[in-house]
């Protein structure tokens, strides 16, 4: 993905059966991210996130709220639109799986199959957990349930099956040929030994309830919700057309971030409908890990659900961004506690680099009268500033390409802390009496530093970095990761600073 100029950036769809709450909003955010850095460095970017409506367990819900199916998924379909609204999400589209243009490309994935006979027409008798949408054979179920801990049910239908036991050997040499196909590396192994162990074909429809899309020439069949939603990924491209459409460009840049529940679904059954329907996989899949709140799991039976509103209420949306990006490796699982974030929100963002940019630009105010400096002649320690500074973006671009999210953060974060320590070390108020072209000097240093720092934390927190740069008088037309090396222009005025992290007293 280093050298390719696009990205095709992909949330999994979310179950409409409930309120959105942490877990959505931590994979739209990591997608976020991203696509925001992607564009920021030139790349043209395509970013999908959208609502996965049928199934089993959205009927259940809806018939639980008195509902009738489509009223209720449109009803929380739009609760998550709000919260991608709510958030500032930069998604260039939002897809719900009822759609016209969803239902004609997953029947047309669907005739493809039967075309080249990878779906055949059999019954099912098996363990099925509504919860996860899920078949599990006998040997995986523990006490019981399924390994999820979810309620299985005992099933006998009629019912369409895909051939997925004979794309084990082709799946495991696709893996093999692409090492970089599943990420992170202990899931990757975690996916083969699975795949190793042997597949059997897969119920592709269901016939004891309606909700969903039909079966194509076969209206008593509904298609398995996972064909169904998974296919969302290329409707989004316009599938079926695949040569006039954003499919051409995107499909082969794609990568879809996932939790790791539903890894298997991604990195086993997808590649294998598509390559059985003659389609190539995606690029790349990862999976993050998972909340829990106060080392709890997070459940509703358990009242402990963290509602997004009330958190970007009570922080702001930046200060959430940041403890979700930061706080957790990107991969890992991560315990979500008030006290966490207020710590990182304290420390890092308005003690670091809060501080840094308020210190610096009140001092420009007050001694300069708001205007930037021109440099004199730069010392070494002036020079070592800079050129951490302009060496931060190849390092960043490693990471992000390694979906290593928390590193790009910690880069930036040890670039704010340098820039403080050279405040300290400089000392430009002493600098005030003593050598007033050495003052202009380390802050003219200062003021450009911030302006690259605060062009790179645009990805993570964009609305302060947007207030950064405008006190630096920044044009919004020169933000982008191309402008790192243009250069504040000395003697420039700059508006009144005012603080851009406030400390949160709780
Ligand atoms: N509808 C399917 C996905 C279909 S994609 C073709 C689905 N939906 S979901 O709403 O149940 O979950 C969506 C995402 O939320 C998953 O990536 C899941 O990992 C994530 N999370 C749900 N709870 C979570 C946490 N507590 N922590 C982190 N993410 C979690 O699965």
């Amino acid at each position: 993905m280093v050298h390719s100029k696009k990205l095709y950036i992909t949330t999994p769809i979310y179950y409409v059966n409930d309120a959105p709450h942490i877990g959505h909003l931590y994979t739209t955010l990591a997608c976020d991210m991203i696509a925001r850095f992607m564009r920021l460095n030139g790349i043209d970017v395509k970013f999908v996130t959208g609502t996965d409506a049928h199934g089993q367990k959205v009927e259940k819900a809806a018939l639980a709220a008195g509902k009738s199916p489509q009223e209720f998924v449109d009803e929380v379909s739009l609760n998550f639109r709000n919260l991608a609204t709510m958030m500032q999400f930069t998604h260039d589209d939002f897809i719900q799986t009822t759609q016209i243009r969803h239902i004609k490309a997953a029947q047309h994935l669907w005739q493809q199959l039967i075309k080249n006979d990878e779906i055949y027409l059999g019954a099912y008798s098996g363990w099925y957990a509504i919860r996860d949408e899920a078949y599990y054979q006998e040997s995986e179920l523990i006490d019981g349930k399924a390994p999820t801990g979810a309620d299985v049910e005992w099933v006998t239908e009629p019912s369409y099956f895909f051939r997925l036991s004979k794309w084990q050997d082709k799946l495991l040499e696709f893996y093999n040929k692409n090492p970089d196909f599943i990420a992170p590396e202990t899931r990757r192994n975690e996916v083969m030994r699975f795949v190793e162990g042997g597949l059997h074909d897969l119920s592709v429809s269901r016939t004891s309830f309606k909700w969903g899309i039909p079966v194509p020439n076969d209206p008593d069949h509904v298609m398995y919700v996972w064909l169904d939603a998974l296919t969302n990924y290329i409707t989004a491209l316009g599938y079926p057309d695949q040569e006039t459409s954003d499919f051409k460009d995107f499909w082969a840049n794609s990568l879809h971030v996932v939790g790791k529940d539903i890894l298997r679904f991604h990195a086993v059954y997808w590649p294998a409908f598509l390559m059985a329907a003659d389609l190539p996989p995606p690029q790349r899949i990862f999976a993050h890990g998972w909340w829990t709140k106060d080392g709890e799991k997070i459940s509703k039976s358990l009242g402990n659900t963290i509602n997004p509103v009330h958190l970007v209420e009570t922080y702001g949306r930046d200060a959430v961004r940041y403890f979700l990006l930061r706080e957790v490796p990107f991969g890992n699982d991560g315990d979500f506690t008030d006290a966490a974030l207020i710590t990182r929100l304290n420390s890092d963002l308005a003690n670091s680099y809060g501080n840094l940019v308020q210190r610096v630009l009140s001092f420009i105010a007050k001694t300069c009268g708001g205007v930037v400096p021109s440099p004199d002649k730069l010392v070494a320690a002036d020079n070592a500033l800079l050129s951490q500074a302009s060496d931060l973006l190849p390092l960043l671009e490693t990471e992000i390409n390694k979906q290593a999210l928390h590193k790009v953060v910690e880069h930036i974060w040890k670039l704010i802390a340098e820039a403080n320590r050279y405040v300290d070390e400089q000392k430009p108020w002493s600098l005030k009496t003593t050598d007033q072209a050495r003052m202009g000097t380390v802050l003219y240093v200062l003021a450009d530093c911030i302006r690259q720092i605060a062009i790179l934390t645009q990805p993570i927190v964009p609305e302060a970095s947007a207030r950064i740069l405008d006190q630096l008088a920044v044009p919004s037309d020169q933000r982008t990761f191309a402008h790192l090396n243009a250069q504040l222009t000395p003697q420039i005025s700059l508006p009144t600073p005012e603080g851009v992290f406030p400390r949160f007293t709780p």
